[in-house]
């Protein structure tokens, strides 16, 4: 589905971007182009990288702390 209609971003292109690195919505939006024209898309960026992103994974399963 596409989740930029303006930029022609699929979830896809998101998913694939947070597994080729991205962190946070920004990255998304350097690596696909997504979220820089209406801005529209940006929530549904941000709720693919908390759900995603394999940093905020380990910080919401307390993997990161207990590592330290
Ligand atoms: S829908 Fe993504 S910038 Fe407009």
């Amino acid at each position: 589905m596409y989740v930029c209609h303006c930029n022609v971003v699929s979830d896809r292109d998101i998913l694939e971007s947070i597994a080729n690195g991205a962190r946070c919505v920004a990255d998304v939006a350097r690596a696909t182009g997504a979220g820089r024209t209406c801005g529209g898309c940006v929530e549904t960026m941000r709720e693919l990288v908390c759900q995603h992103c394999p940093v905020m994974t380990e910080r919401q399963l307390g993997v990161a702390g207990a590592a330290r």
